[in-house]
């Protein structure tokens, strides 16, 4: 599957998932600001073109845009084909794009529930498969995964998929990065706590006490800790001293505790409708 391209610079190349906006959007800076080209991907068409013209002009890199909606299962293979085919030669993949989707599991709207997990889980997997290969055959390469500091804690109601799919990421990284010891490939899972994003509002996480209890870290503080651990070739990173501490908690035995505290932190007394985003 692997496809040998020259690069048209010495520029490494950082393609972003939801590149558009929020940390995505962030780390894209931070890419630009220390010499990388960008490639973008997200779907709206706008949000794409005033990134890239952003941030073209503020470090002067390439920017290329994808407009693609990463839950389609074909899409994934099609933005592979149109990456390569373009002649970019993809050095550091960033795994960022995912979704929300916050309250009672058992009334949750299906559809919105299978797209979150495509894109959290399927899309992230698939681009990592189609573009380790190349990575592995040139000896070196980075992949940064966002998942989140929920996936430190074991259970967590009225977000239940929403965590196992950020457990999935963590434990996909994790078993990566060991496996791929001494290949020059590094993956890194960047594990934000609750960030000022319109995530918030999109999830319906905005009633959460997490949510509401625990400080916002700034999408630029998140995306600065991502780009050096994915730089230092760390495994895992968490922002914020709270969020350390949390994770640091979460992995603590008994895990009961921890799980006790998250589903503390989970639950909303806001919410006494079946729809917990209309109760944000
Ligand atoms: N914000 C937080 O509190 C927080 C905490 C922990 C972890 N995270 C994780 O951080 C990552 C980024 O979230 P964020 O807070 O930056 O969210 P955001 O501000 O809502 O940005 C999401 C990005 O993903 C793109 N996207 C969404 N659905 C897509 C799809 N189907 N196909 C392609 N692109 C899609 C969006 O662009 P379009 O809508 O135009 O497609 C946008 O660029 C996510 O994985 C999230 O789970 C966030």
């Amino acid at each position: 599957m692997t496809t040998k391209v020259m690069k048209r610079d010495s520029r490494p190349t950082a393609l972003i998932t939801g590149g558009s906006k929020g940390i995505g959007l962030e780390l894209a800076n931070q890419f630009g600001q220390h010499g990388h080209d960008l490639v973008l991907v997200a779907r709206s068409d706008r949000d794409l073109k005033r990134a890239a013209t952003q941030l073209h002009t503020e470090y002067g890199c390439r920017v290329d845009v994808f407009s693609v909606d990463l839950t389609a299962i074909d899409a994934l293979a099609e933005l592979y084909r149109q990456v390569t085919d373009n002649g970019i030669q993809v050095d550091v993949l960033v795994n960022n794009a995912g979704t929300g989707d916050v309250g009672p599991f058992a009334v949750s709207d299906i559809n919105r529930q299978l797209d979150m997990l495509q894109l959290n889980i399927v899309s992230l997997t698939a681009l990592t498969r189609l573009f380790l290969p190349g990575m592995i055959e040139r000896g070196s390469g980075r992949i940064l995964n966002i998942a989140s500091v929920v996936a430190y804690f074991a259970g967590g109601s009225n977000w239940a998929s929403y965590v196992a799919s950020k457990h999935y990421v963590l434990a996909l990284t994790r078993g990566l990065a060991k496996e791929l010891v001494g290949t020059g490939v590094n993956v890194t899972a960047l594990c934000p706590g609750p960030t000022a994003t319109a995530f918030v509002n999109q999830a319906g996480a905005g009633v959460m006490r997490i949510y509401r209890w625990l400080p916002k870290v700034t999408p630029s503080e998140v995306a600065r800790a991502g780009y050096r651990a994915a730089m230092a070739g760390q495994t895992t990173v968490v922002p914020g001293l709270l969020n350390k501490l949390f994770a640091f908690l979460g992995e603590l035995p008994p895990r009961s505790i921890a799980q006790w505290v998250f589903g503390f932190l989970s639950r909303s007394p806001l919410v006494t409708t079946t729809d917990t985003r209309k109760a944000s």
